[in-house]
C-alpha cells in the first residue's frame, strides 16, 4: 500500500519523508490556504522533497479553465498531478489531459458511479472521500470496497486514493479492502507508529540488557 501525505506543510512532509513513508502528497485549496504562502512556492518546495505524485488543485470550473490551470501547474514540477473536480467539465478535461500525458486525480468522489465515470475517462487517480461520508452518516469504507470491485470487474486501471482519512482505523480498513493508496494526514500517520506494549517492551529489554552488560 502506498502512503501519500495529505498536507501542504513542508515540515510535516520532511519529517515523514526522512522515515521513508511518503510515496506522494495530496494538497487542496484548504490545505494550501493554511500555509499562508503562494501555492506555487509551496508546491515547488514539496517537489524538492517528494519524487512521487503531488496533487495540485485550482478553482477552474469549465474544461477550458481547468486545462489552463493544468498547463501552469504542470510546469512547476514533473511529478505534479492535476486534481480535477468530479463534474462533466472536469471529466472532459481529464480525457484531454491524460491524452497529453498529464496525470489527473479526480477529486470529491462520493459514489461508485462517479468513480466508474472517472475511470472510463482514463483518470490516473480517483479520490473517494471516506471521512466526509462518515460525517454524513454513510459508511465511507463501503464506497472503497464498491469502487475496487467495479474497477476489478472491468479492468479499470485508475489508482484509488482513499482520501479524507480521519484516524488509523480508516487506514487499516482501506488496507484490508486492498486499496492501493491512502492519503493520510500527518497526525494520523504519527498515531500509526506507536503502541504502549512496544514502549514497555523496549524499556524492559533495555533494563535487562544493562544487567547482563555488567556481568
Ligand atoms: C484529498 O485529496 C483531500 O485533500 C482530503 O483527503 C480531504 O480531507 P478532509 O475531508 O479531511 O478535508
Amino acid at each position: 500500500m502506498k502512503f501519500f501525505l495529505d498536507t501542504a506543510n513542508i515540515e510535516e512532509i520532511k519529517r515523514a519523508a526522512e522515515l521513508g513513508v511518503v510515496d506522494g502528497v495530496t494538497t487542496n485549496p484548504t490545505l494550501i490556504a493554511k500555509e499562508k504562502r503562494p501555492q506555487k512556492e509551496v508546491i515547488k518546495e514539496i517537489a524538492k522533497v517528494v519524487k512521487g505524485p503531488i496533487s495540485v488543485e485550482g478553482n477552474g470550473c469549465t474544461c477550458e479553465e481547468i486545462l489552463k490551470e493544468a498547463e501552469e501547474f504542470s510546469k512547476w514540477a514533473p511529478n505534479v498531478v492535476i486534481k480535477v473536480p468530479m463534474t462533466k467539465e472536469g471529466i472532459k478535461a481529464v480525457r484531454i489531459l491524460e491524452k497529453k500525458g498529464i496525470r489527473t486525480n479526480v477529486t470529491l468522489i462520493f459514489s461508485a458511479n462517479q468513480a466508474l465515470i472517472a475511470g472510463k475517462a482514463g483518470a490516473s487517480f480517483v479520490s473517494p472521500f471516506i471521512g466526509r461520508l462518515d460525517d454524513n452518516g454513510q459508511v465511507g469504507m463501503d464506497l472503497i470496497r464498491d469502487i475496487l470491485q467495479v474497477y476489478k470487474n472491468y479492468g479499470i486501471n485508475s489508482e484509488v486514493i482513499v482520501a479524507s482519512i480521519r484516524h488509523p482505523i480508516h487506514v487499516l480498513e482501506a488496507a484490508k479492502a486492498g486499496a492501493g493508496i491512502a492519503t493520510i494526514p500527518a497526525k494520523v500517520l504519527e498515531s500509526m507508529w506507536g503502541h504502549p506494549l512496544t514502549d514497555a517492551g523496549i524499556k524492559r529489554f533495555c533494563e535487562d540488557f544493562a544487567k547482563t552488560a555488567k556481568l
